[in-house]
C-alpha cells in the first residue's frame, strides 16, 4: 500500500526553525499510534537521527531535533491511515506551521513508495537508517540475547539470507546507501552500536 505523492515542495519556507520538542512528537504518538512495535520503530529511527546529525555531521542542537522530528514521525500515519501513509502526515505538518525540511525528509523517506527523491543530508539519512534498523531490530529479536554482542558480521549474514525479514528490501537498503554515499558496514556498525546503548 502506497501512493505517489506526486508533488516536490513541501511545507512553506517561512517556517524554517519551526520544530517540536520531543514532548510534542510523542503527545501526537500516543493519538495516532496504537501499535507498540511500530512506536518502537519510530522511537529507535528517532533516536538514531539524532545521534547521527551530533556523532557524524556535527549539528548544533537545534538541527539535532530537527532530525529527531524526522525520524520519530516519518511513520506516524501508517498504523491508523495506511492508504493514506506519508501523505497523511505530511499535510498535517504542513498544518502545523512545521519546519519544510523536516516535512521534506518524511516525503523522501520512500522514494519507490512515494516518488519523491532524498536530497539534502536529512532526507539521505532517514532513507538509510529506516529500512536497515528495521532489518537488524528483528535479528535483536532472534538472539536470545537481544542486542547484547550483536555483531556486524551478525547482521550482513542476515541481510544475505532473503527470507530473513523478507518485507525489508535489500535493493531499497542498497540504494539508500548509494544516495547516501555510505557502506553497509558505516551503517550498521553505527546502528548495532547505538541500538545496543538505546536498550541497556
Ligand atoms: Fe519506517
Amino acid at each position: 500500500m502506497s501512493l505517489l505523492l506526486q508533488r516536490t515542495e513541501f511545507g512553506n519556507p517561512a517556517n524554517v526553525g519551526r520544530i517540536w520538542t520531543k514532548e510534542q512528537c510523542n503527545a501526537l504518538l500516543q493519538e495516532w499510534v496504537l501499535n507498540p512495535k511500530l512506536r518502537q520503530h519510530m522511537d529507535q529511527v528517532g533516536h538514531l537521527m539524532e545521534q547521527w546529525a551530533i556523532q557524524k555531521e556535527g549539528a548544533n542542537e537545534a538541527t539535532a531535533s530537527a532530525w529527531y522530528m524526522a525520524g520519530v514521525l516519518h511513520d506516524a500515519d501508517w498504523d491508523q491511515w495506511p492508504d493514506q501513509h506519508c501523505k497523511k502526515i505530511i499535510e498535517y505538518l504542513e498544518g502545523q506551521e512545521i519546519d519544510p525540511t523536516v516535512i521534506r525528509a518524511i516525503a523522501s523517506h520512500g522514494p519507490r513508495h512515494f516518488g519523491v527523491m532524498p536530497q539534502s543530508r536529512m532526507d539521505q539519512m532517514l532513507y538509510a537508517l529506516d529500512e536497515l534498523s528495521g532489518l537488524i531490530h528483528a535479528y535483536s529479536l532472534l538472539r536470545p540475547q537481544g542486542y547484547t554482542g550483536m555483531e556486524v558480521s551478525g547482521v550482513k549474514k542476515r541481510l544475505k539470507e532473503k527470507t530473513f525479514a523478507a518485507n525489508v528490501s535489500r535493493e531499497e537498503i542498497d540504494e539508500a546507501c548509494s544516495i547516501a554515499n555510505l557502506t553497509k558496514e558505516e551503517l550498521i556498525e553505527f546502528i548495532v552500536q547505538e541500538l545496543t546503548s538505546m536498550n541497556q
